[in-house]
């Protein structure tokens, strides 16, 4: 396999998708340096502690706006997967929150991957909200790589949550630039909405938000059709096929730019048939009175696909195991 002796760093290891990244690359024999925020709270990396007893696994401590906290971590690393980024839904100043500190943190873990002169590529974590975001009308508008969300109607008009999408564009812009002009070889991943198990202490948002047509959580069922109303549909993969996604461009050679990821494009209203249908003790709702049934556009997985890799987990294992993962942590019932 050749991967044994290869080094790797992961941004951000108290994260949802970093957690099962990290665990995927030290089951393929990779060292692995992950970087934290605060080593100092055990709680928040018990997962991290846990594994680092038993394998290649050591933590650092590292922040996005600290460009010299990222020189040990990355020192000597074959790969670097950036996936941190300050996620605030609710943030009234979107501008510090996460727009500076996610286009700083690109450019300072991209300076150290320059500086330790080791790092042979970069997968940066983005996001689809980087590319569906537009004033398009329609449905069945096919979204690829070649996508980038506009970023002036997301500042003028504002509408909710549009300070993650901005952070998000701004911050991949800024990775090309930067990579371009320091002969970094960079490729991005752009995942859509996740779910599945999480090995972190808390249940991550993302799959409590992905989840909320089967716990009932009014509030974050209208984060989904606010979700489907700005990007234009309702996108899902499981997390772990998005890790793996992760670790087939890093290794794979001829992977080259931009690879959107997803698994399964819906609606609020298809999925919540679906979900009704699947698990009828839950009570789904599916009248959604004159919500538009089918979504807009779809995230295209083509690139990824015909560069070989192929998706694990559909929609009803990504449901059924996230069901499964909600039972565990006592969130559900029956
Ligand atoms: N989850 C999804 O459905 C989804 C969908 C599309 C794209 N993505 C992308 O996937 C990546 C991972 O997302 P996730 O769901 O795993 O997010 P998450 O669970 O919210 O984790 C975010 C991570 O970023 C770290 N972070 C935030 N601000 C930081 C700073 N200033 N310095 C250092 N670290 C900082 C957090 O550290 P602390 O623990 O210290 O706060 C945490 O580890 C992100 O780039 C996100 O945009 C996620």
């Amino acid at each position: 396999m050749g991967s044994n002796s290869k080094m790797a760093c992961v941004v951000g290891g108290t994260g949802f998708v970093a957690a099962t990244l990290v665990k995927l690359l030290l089951e393929k024999g990779y060292s692995v340096n992950t970087t934290v925020r605060d080593p100092d709270n055990k709680k928040k990396i018990s997962h991290l502690l846990a594994l680092e007893n038993q394998a290649n696994l050591k933590i650092f401590r590292a922040d996005l706006t600290d460009e010299q906290s990222f020189d040990a971590p990355i020192a000597g690393c074959d790969l670097v997967f950036h996936v941190a980024t300050p996620v605030n839904f609710a943030s009234e100043d979107p501008e510090n929150d996460m727009i500076k500190p996610a286009i700083q943190g690109v450019v300072n873990v991209l300076r150290a991957c320059a500086k330790a002169g080791t790092v042979k590529r970069v997968i940066l974590t983005s996001s689809a909200a980087t590319v569906s975001i537009n004033q398009l009308k329609g449905t069945g508008l096919v979204m690829d790589e070649s996508h980038w969300s506009d970023v002036e109607f997301l500042t003028s008009v504002k509408p909710p949550t549009w300070g993650y999408p901005v952070s998000k564009t701004l911050a991949e812009k800024a990775a090309w630039k930067f990579a371009e002009e320091n002969n970094i070889n960079l490729i991005t991943v752009i995942p859509t909405l996740m779910a599945g198990p999480s090995a972190t202490s808390d249940v991550p948002s993302s799959i409590g938000l992905a989840m909320s047509l089967i716990t009932g959580n009014e509030f974050l069922i209208n984060g989904m059709k606010g979700m489907q109303m700005l990007s234009g549909s309702i996108s899902i993969s499981h997390v772990e096929d998005v890790c793996r996604a992760h670790i087939f461009v890093a290794e794979k050679e001829s992977a080259s730019g931009r690879y959107l990821c997803c698994a399964v494009n819906t609606s609020v209203p298809e999925l919540a048939k679906f979900l009704n249908k699947r698990y009828p003790q839950y009570n789904v709702p599916t009248d959604f009175g004159d919500f538009p049934s089918q979504a807009k556009l779809i995230i295209s997985s083509e690139k990824l696909i015909k560069e070989g890799f192929s998706f694990k987990y559909g929609i009803e294992e990504i449901y059924d195991q996230s069901v499964a993962y909600f039972k565990a942590k006592g969130i559900l019932q029956n």
